[in-house]
């Protein structure tokens, strides 16, 4: 990091209801799948936020989003931050680059939604909470978007309200159409698992207490470069065993599943991607084939929460804790796979200052 000392929260400006000069002025690092995604979310359909900056190391891909949304290009992600007609950053660049751009974010005092996972280890999402709690100010949302889906919001009520009485297990599926070999061991766990690792805490208002990978013999789609597919098995503080199956190259579709079991019922997660058809004598629907297309609704909230939020000079949604609590999980997970046993999550006690956002 640059070493800078932290300045106390910049002066906001002010927002007026209705008036679209004072949308809130939006740059993004990361001009990637999903930074594209986001762009043309703010740019066309959501409310008060403009795109005025973008930056990426790969500048021409770069150059021709900033001409499509009408916002300017600036080469270096750093310049971009710290540009005084950004008053708000999105980080969607590649996971190594996460931490440092999120401190240069606090560093400049402005609000910051850092794609998932907020850094590429615990030790770095540690960094960013203490530089955070020195700083006196929430500032950070990590990109957690499942917490904005129809669906987990629906089970999330269910389990909440008792109607299935206390959770006593939790079954989980993240599988994907196919990844191909250049995938890595590592990001079965830090870029796929970390969703249900969040996800699943929140739904349960829980912490975890231990965690175990298991290996059953791998799909052939992935050439042995990698294990595929993995079980996740984890343990919570309140006694409730989760497992989770990572499939990345399961052929038919991306295929995400979440059943709650109860001591006095069942509640599954529904997935509302497309209609359930019955005709010629069968009854199916269409699965998703990608991220964007399952969760698109839920990206549009998501951001559509933070821009409202940022406007209202406040963080909500999940924050830096909730980022590194899914770190310290998933850097449990990456041992335990290697050495084939459980391994505990020593995860200290939520400080107050993180306490209200973890769960909505
Ligand atoms: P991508 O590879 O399509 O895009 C990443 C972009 O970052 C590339 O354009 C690359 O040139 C740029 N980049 C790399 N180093 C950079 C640097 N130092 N400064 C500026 N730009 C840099 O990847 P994708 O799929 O768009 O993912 C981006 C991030 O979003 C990842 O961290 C990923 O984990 C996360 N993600 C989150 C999802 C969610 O469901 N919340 C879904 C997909 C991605």
């Amino acid at each position: 990091m640059r070493g800078r000392p932290f300045p106390v929260p910049r002066e906001r400006r002010p927002f007026e209801e209705g008036s679209e000069l004072n949308d809130l002025r939006i740059g993004v690092v990361g001009t990637g799948a999903i930074g594209r995604k986001h762009i043309k979310r703010i740019s066309e359909s959501l409310k008060g936020g403009n795109v005025v900056a973008v930056s990426d190391v790969a500048a021409d891909g770069a150059r021709q989003v900033a001409e499509e949304y009408g916002a300017r290009f600036v080469a270096d992600g750093y310049e971009l931050i710290a540009a005084d007609d950004v008053d708000a950053v999105i980080v969607s660049s590649w996971d190594p680059t996460h931490k440092d751009y999120v401190m240069a974010c606090l560093e400049q005092g402005k609000y910051v939604f850092c794609e998932k996972p907020l850094a590429t280890d615990s030790a770095g999402c540690r960094e960013i909470v203490d530089a955070e709690m020195a700083l006196g100010k929430r500032l950070v949302q990590v990109g957690f978007m499942r917490r904005y889906d129809r669906g987990y919001r629906q089970l999330k009520e269910v389990i909440d309200s008792g109607e299935i009485g206390t959770p006593l297990i939790m079954h989980c599926a993240h599988r994907n159409a196919n990844m191909g070999p250049q995938y890595e061991d590592d990001y079965m766990i830090t870029q796929v698992a970390i969703h249900e690792i969040d996800i699943v805490q929140w739904l349960l208002s829980d912490t975890y207490d231990r965690v175990r990978v298991l290996l059953p013999r791998s799909a052939g789609a992935t050439n042995g470069v990698y294990h595929d597919p993995q079980i996740v098995l984890i343990e919570t503080a309140n006694g409730v065993c989760i497992d989770v199956e990572l499939f990345m190259n399961c052929q038919f579709g991306y295929d995400i599943r979440c059943q709650a079991v109860g001591e006095k019922g069942i509640a599954s997660l529904s997935d509302p991607s497309y209609p359930e058809i019955s005709r010629d004598f069968q009854r199916g629907s269409k699965v998703a084939d990608g991220w964007e297309a399952r969760f698109t609704d839920a990206y549009a909230v998501e951001l559509q929460e933070w821009i409202d939020s940022v406007r209202s000079d406040r963080a909500a949604g999940p924050n830096s804790w909730d980022g590194y609590a899914a770190s310290v999980t998933a850097d449990a997970l990456l041992r335990s796979r290697d050495i084939q046993d459980y391994c505990s999550v020593d995860l200290p006690e939520r400080p107050d200052f993180y306490r209200d956002s973890s769960v909505r």
